[in-house]
């Protein structure tokens, strides 16, 4: 199943514990939207039997400019959602709740990073009214910049309000983003405009990170030299059609920044210029919204495109449901915020799918006062979090696994420090979390009582697809629990036939709205990656095999309650802190570097960040260090190149040089050997029948580690 193609999905643990729903006032709730199994149930049945009356229903919920004829169509693999309807997903985030007479309620609020000379955090607070404003004036920027309908703008901010704004106004005129994550290096950001084609890079001048600059512009500078072909030649620099014509800058960090007389735009000498009305653009539902690349099991990440309708209705509707959203208990004083009001907050960055779905778009259209923090979670120290849970009244708090290991290890006593009793829902999502992660998080940031969403879905989904529902589903640490609404997920075997218990592969069998709609530019790998893997009814035998069912590339358990436990991926991709990474885009950056001949990267466990990177490398035999200290430096520099070409995310935790990988007869590097001697086991027990030449093994194994 995995890219040598042995390896079996099992799983690791049995957990037994269960906890029941609190009831809403227990945590300080108004109510929950539902408050039965039974209700979920019947919902989730009609959902499924009926999508046209149920998600019908929903999307009235929202405003359409011109009503869809079909709620849905499916022609696998191609779904589209409100056929015929037009709609605009910025209407539906800001114009709708300032037309409504909520402009006054507060949209956005911020914290920045750094602590100010008084003590005290920079705070913006953006209300709709406001918020309105400036996206009708970058929208207009926009405009001025020659940008027009289904043009790609590529953004690559720091956590700033502007970002929002950026996103937002695209939206307002049917431009599609393409968010770029501020950790990515400069060598990402080229290959991602080379393969959008977009011609304006939105960025700022440096971000906040841990007291420290990263400078955004020095490296969407680096990018433009790559594309231009006047930068160094780097793994992914051929393709060179996507040329930046235009790269708007913020400043928030004031670091220097080159700039260029025939390209460079500041953010606030265009906004003073521009005009504060701009009308929404009348979006088809099924005109794409967004680029958002993600790693796959070859070296070139994929643009996921994801179109209008379908994703605001199934964001919007995940969103009120998951997390409780209730904004008309918000702010029912329109000047503040309601003393038992709601604000939520998740902890990713706008550069990831979460951020899209469940900063901006999912939680805008629901009206309730979503918050956004620049930095990280210990500047200036362990306790940042809490502090501003307990200084905003946080009342959602969506984060990761990750995020949450990193909490235990740092201690009890820094939540303890804070009152953190306006939590009501907390949310967690990026890889499957471990029960003693979940107790900690229940215990000590949930007051032992405050329901656990834990949220599995992909990029690809848009939306969250297996999640417990607050107030109705009892939860098992561990365990993302029962379909949403709308979603027919199941346990299948290769040929599609369910597996009522135990483990194997994750199928999504129906179309839902917020289901990628292809990856840009590349239709046959849309294809072989998520619509090959089921041959049901012998699907896949005939011509342009195509499979009915979505595949998401993981496996899980289904236990006897038809609770889902995800266990991980089955193909060559490894999720590290809840981001995902391709082994081959590590590797091929490995390969890049002169000293580097062949190299294979594996997952190995890591006590932080779930999984850690392992990279094993084959030497250029006269680059190969000659003691332990030329190895040492050896392996420094190749992290630092790898940071360099993709980003410090994906620095190797542990190198280890060798001088030939475990190879298949036909030549095939066999990972999941790797994968045991990156996890410290020996390799008995492991099926070694197809290993060419066995004291490759042996020698692995004494390689040390490092
Ligand atoms: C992969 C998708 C969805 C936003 C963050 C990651 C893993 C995600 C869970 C969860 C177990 C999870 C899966 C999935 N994953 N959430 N709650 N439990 N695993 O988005 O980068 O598209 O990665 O993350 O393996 O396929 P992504």
């Amino acid at each position: 199943m995995s890219g040598d193609g042995g390896g079996s999905v099992e799983s690791v643990l049995r957990e037994a514990r269960k906890f029941d729903p609190p009831k809403a006032a227990d945590v300080g709730a108004t109510a929950w939207h539902i408050d039965s199994m039974e209700q979920y149930r019947a919902l989730h049945e009609r959902s499924i039997n009926d999508p046209e009356g149920f998600y019908g229903e929903v999307a009235r919920e929202l405003t359409w400019f011109r009503p869809w004829e079909k709620v849905v169509e499916f022609d696998a693999p191609d779904a589209k959602w409100f056929v015929g309807g037009k709609t605009n997903l910025c209407y539906n985030c800001v114009d709708r709740h300032v037309e409504a007479d909520h402009g006054n309620d507060v949209a956005l609020v911020w914290e920045g990073e750094p602590i100010q000379p008084n003590g005290r955090p920079e705070v913006r607070t953006l209300t709709y009214r406001e918020l309105l404003r400036e996206v009708c004036k970058f929208a207009n920027v926009l405009d001025k910049l020659g940008i027009r309908k289904g043009d790609v703008v590529t953004i690559y901010m720091g956590m700033v309000p502007e970002l929002a704004i950026a996103c937002l106004a695209c939206a307002r005129i049917g431009a599609v983003h393409s968010v770029i994550f501020g950790g990515f290096s400069s060598q990402a950001i080229a290959d991602r405009v080379a393969d959008a084609k977009s011609k304006v890079i939105v960025t700022c001048d440096g971000a906040w990170r841990r007291g420290k600059v990263v400078p955004l512009k020095e490296n969407v500078d680096a990018a433009v030299n790559e594309l231009r072909g006047t930068g160094g030649a780097g793994a992914g620099s051929m393709l060179r059609d996507g040329v930046v014509e235009t790269v708007v800058y913020f400043k928030r960090t004031m670091n220097q920044i080159v700039w260029h007389a025939d390209r460079d735009y500041s953010w606030r000498d265009l906004m003073v210029m521009a005009d504060k009305w701009r009308p929404c653009e009348e979006m088809d539902s099924e005109d794409p919204a967004f680029i958002l690349y993600t790693s796959g099991s070859t070296g070139k990440p994929k643009g996921i495109v994801h179109t209008v309708g379908g994703y605001m209705v199934h964001t919007y509707l995940t969103s009120k449901y998951v997390f409780n959203l209730m904004p008309d208990l918000s702010q029912p004083v329109r000047t503040a915020p309601a003393p038992n009001g709601q604000m939520y907050w998740c902890t990713a960055d706008v550069g990831w799918i979460t951020g899209h779905s469940y900063i901006l778009y999912g939680i805008m259209s629901n009206r309730v006062p979503t918050l956004m923090f620049e930095g990280a979670p210990n500047f200036p120290a362990e306790d940042r979090f809490w502090d501003i849970v307990e200084r905003h009244k946080v009342t959602q708090f969506y984060t990761a696994p990750t995020a949450i290991r990193a909490f235990m290890k740092w201690g009890d006593e820094h939540p303890k420090k804070h009152d953190l009793t306006s939590l009501q829902v907390l949310g967690t999502v990026g890889e499957p979390i471990n029960p003693e992660a979940w107790m900690w998080y229940r215990e000590h940031i949930g007051r032992g009582g405050c329901p656990i969403v834990d949220t599995w879905w992909q990029t690809e989904t848009g939306g969250h697809m297996l999640t417990p529902l607050p107030g109705v589903t009892p939860t098992k640490p561990g365990s993302c629990c029962l379909p949403f609404f709308g979603v027919d997920a199941a346990i299948c075997d290769e040929t599609g036939k369910d597996i009522p218990q135990g483990g194997g592969l994750l199928a999504v069998r129906k179309p839902w709205p917020s289901m990628l709609r292809g990856v840009y530019g590349d239709r046959q790998r849309f294809i072989d990656t998520y619509w090959s893997k089921f041959d049901v009814d012998g699907a896949l035998a005939q011509e342009g095999g195509i499979s009915p069912y979505y595949f998401a590339g993981d496996s899980a358990h289904l236990d006897e309650d038809g609770y889902f436990w995800i266990l991980g991926r089955v193909d060559d991709v490894i999720n590290v802190s809840g981001h995902r990474l391709g082994t081959a885009e590590v590797e091929s950056a490995l390969v890049s570097h002169e000293a580097v001949v062949e190299a294979a990267v594996v997952g190995m466990p890591h006590e932080i960040k779930g999984t850690g990177i392992a990279a094993f490398c084959t030497l250029e035999p006269r680059r190969a260090p000659k003691d332990a200290d030329g190895a040492a430096k050896l392996k420094d520099a190749l992290r630092a190149h790898v940071a360099d070409q993709i980003g410090a995310i994906a620095k190797p935790d542990s190198i280890r040089f060798t001088d030939a990988l475990p190879k298949t007869r036909s030549g095939k590097i066999m990972r999941r050997l790797l994968r045991s001697i990156a996890a410290g086991q020996t390799h008995a027990g492991q099926d070694t029948s197809t290993l060419e030449d066995f004291s490759v093994l042996a020698r692995l194994q004494e390689s040390s580690e490092g």
